[in-house]
Parts: C-alpha cells; sequence; structure tokens
C-alpha cells in the first residue's frame, strides 16, 4: 500500500517540487462569488447551503499539472475547487476536475499514473505496465476523452467530483451521489494548434475577460447511484443517470486578497457538514492526508 509521503514523492518526481506551490494544480487563481441552493436540494439533503439562502463561496480554477509555470495549451485535467461558508461560520468544499471518471480506483493505481506519466524513454512501457494492473482505466477512456481536450476558457467546461458522497435529508433518508459542475454558458473548446498560438495563461485570460461581462455561472447537478452503481470505486461509470438540479453557482469578482501574506487555503473533499457524508472510497480517504502533507510543505515553503 503507498503512503500519502509516497504519493508526494512520486508527485514531485514526476513534475519537480516547487517550493510553496501544490504539489499537483500548482497553477490556478482565486474568485468569489456564491451559491443558491434549488428547493430539490433540501428534499435530498439537510445540508445548511441547500437550505435556499444564498452563501458565499471561493472558487479555485487549476490546471492539473505541478508545475506551477505550465502553459494551458498543454492536454491536462483542470480543476475547479468550491469552498462555501455556511451561515455558522464552518465552510464545506466541493473540489472536481474536467475527467468523468477517475484513473484508477485505488491510490496505489494513482500513484503508478503519476510515475509512467514523468516524461522518459521508460514512459511507454510504464504505461502499458500501469495499465495491465489498473485494467479499470480502460472503461474510463471514452467518456474520459474530453478531459484531453483543451477548453476555450475555465468556465466552459463540465468539472466533476468523481466520489460518492452520502446525502441525508431532514427525515434521515439517504442516498448516494456524485456532483457535476454545468456550465451554463455551455461547453466549448479549441484545437491543440489553436492553442499553442494562445498565451501561456489563456484559460485565465479567457475566463477574466468572460467575467467583466457579467456573473459566470455553473449549475450543481447531483447524479442518484443505482442499486448498482458502486459508492467506493470512482474509476466506475455509473448506471444511473437520474439527476437533480441542487442550484446555481454566481461567480462574480477576482479574488485578490487571499493566499497572500502566507494564508494557505486547502479545498478539501472530505471537508463536509451534517448532511454530507463521505463514502468509503478509498482514494477520498487518501486524499485528504495526501493534501495535508503537501500544505505542510507548501507552509514551509518547500
Ligand atoms: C489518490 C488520488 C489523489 C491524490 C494523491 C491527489 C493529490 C493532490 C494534491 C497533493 C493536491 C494539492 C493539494 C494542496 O496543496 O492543497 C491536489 C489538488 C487538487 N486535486 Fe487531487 N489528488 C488525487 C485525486 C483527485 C481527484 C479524484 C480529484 C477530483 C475529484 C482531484 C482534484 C484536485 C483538485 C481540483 C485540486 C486543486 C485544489 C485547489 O485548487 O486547491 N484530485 N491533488
Amino acid at each position: 500500500m503507498v503512503t500519502p509521503e509516497d504519493a508526494i514523492a512520486a508527485v514531485h518526481d514526476t513534475f519537480g517540487a516547487h517550493p510553496g506551490y501544490r504539489a499537483l494544480h500548482a497553477k490556478g487563481f482565486l474568485y468569489s462569488g456564491q451559491f443558491t441552493a434549488t428547493p430539490e436540494a433540501a428534499g435530498l439533503s439537510r445540508a445548511a447551503h441547500f437550505d435556499g439562502n444564498a452563501v458565499p463561496a471561493l472558487i479555485r480554477f487549476s490546471n492539473g499539472s505541478g508545475d506551477p509555470e505550465a502553459a494551458d495549451s498543454r492536454p491536462t485535467v483542470r480543476g475547479m475547487a468550491v469552498k462555501l461558508t455556511l451561515p455558522d461560520g464552518s465552510t464545506t468544499d466541493i473540489s472536481a476536475q474536467t475527467a468523468r471518471l477517475f484513473v484508477a480506483n485505488s491510490p496505489d493505481g494513482f500513484v503508478e499514473f503519476v510515475r509512467a506519466a514523468k516524461p522518459s524513454a521508460a514512459s511507454g512501457y510504464r504505461f502499458a505496465k500501469f495499465a495491465a494492473r489498473n485494467p479499470e482505466v480502460f472503461r474510463g477512456l471514452r467518456q474520459n476523452a474530453v478531459a484531453a481536450k483543451i477548453p476555450a476558457g475555465y468556465s466552459t467546461v463540465e468539472y466533476h467530483a468523481l466520489h460518492a458522497f452520502r446525502f441525508v435529508n431532514a427525515a434521515g433518508e439517504s442516498r448516494y451521489v456524485r456532483y457535476h459542475w454545468i456550465p451554463v454558458d455551455g461547453e466549448e473548446f479549441v484545437s491543440l494548434l489553436a492553442a499553442r498560438s494562445k498565451p501561456r495563461d489563456f484559460l485565465t485570460e479567457e475566463f477574466d475577460s468572460r467575467l467583466a461581462r457579467g456573473p459566470v455561472r455553473f449549475k450543481l447537478q447531483t447524479q442518484l447511484a443505482g442499486p448498482d452503481d458502486s459508492s467506493v470505486d470512482p474509476s466506475a461509470p455509473w448506471s444511473s443517470d437520474e439527476r437533480v438540479d441542487l442550484g446555481t453557482l454566481e461567480i462574480t469578482g477576482i479574488e485578490t486578497e487571499r493566499e497572500r501574506d502566507g494564508e494557505v487555503i486547502v479545498f478539501d473533499p472530505m471537508n463536509v457538514t451534517d448532511g454530507i457524508e463521505p463514502s468509503d472510497d478509498p482514494v477520498l480517504h487518501f486524499r485528504s492526508k495526501a493534501y495535508s502533507i503537501s500544505v505542510g510543505l507548501r507552509i514551509k515553503g518547500a
């Protein structure tokens, strides 16, 4: 079994260690806004942010790479992390990315994938070995093709939280769900060739110029698990596509005052609240520990 320390070491070996930056999703930008739930949300979960009143939101869009200088034209997953502040002052996070399914069903599989991604003469062999040992990657190839495409901007692509969470409503009834952020502007991609002629940070530049024209909105949708859908395997497709609109995130401004003067912000998928419970997905639980190590290194500037 790999440890969270092994995971960070593998990430640093593949992408380099960049003091003060997140080990993965190193390049990212913060925005502010608010989330307002639909009336249907409260029927599924008693979480405070689903009561219909708007709550403040902090949003970070990012490139998946561990290299803070990576050009946006490089095919990779993109991240959308959202922190909602609840009326009692506590927070809850939703961490999502553009892949529709995770590449592996275990932390070991993910670390093998990261090691294979290190550019070297052996990477072809390493990918073949990874795929042979983690055949679940093939199930997601068709659905994940979208993650290899280059979005026109951070506001023109869907983001998926991948893990299952257990929603519990006021009556104590529960359902396993997966989250999806759906851009109200619709999806739009650019060719690799077109992306290469754009500025290094074009995803952010596109987003900022879109924001200058008015709020950017994403719908939060939840997919409800069917009886045969796995709550513990983020690489497994679900047969049920029963979806409920939970609410709308409205992004209104660029956040210029956060993560300055030593402030460290972490978006932790295990940071849930009453009415939302983590599933037993081992990748979900592992992430939290790996993020803590990355945060510790960020604080030390290491
Ligand atoms: C074993 C699996 C995984 C490992 C080891 C891992 C590792 C990491 C690490 C070390 C960071 C930087 C954390 C920080 O310094 O705050 C990070 C960031 C991130 N990861 Fe993962 N990750 C995993 C799976 C996932 C999955 C399944 C998703 C999508 C649902 C995801 C989405 C993100 C996002 C969006 C960020 C950026 C958060 C931010 O903007 O602060 N990761 N990951």
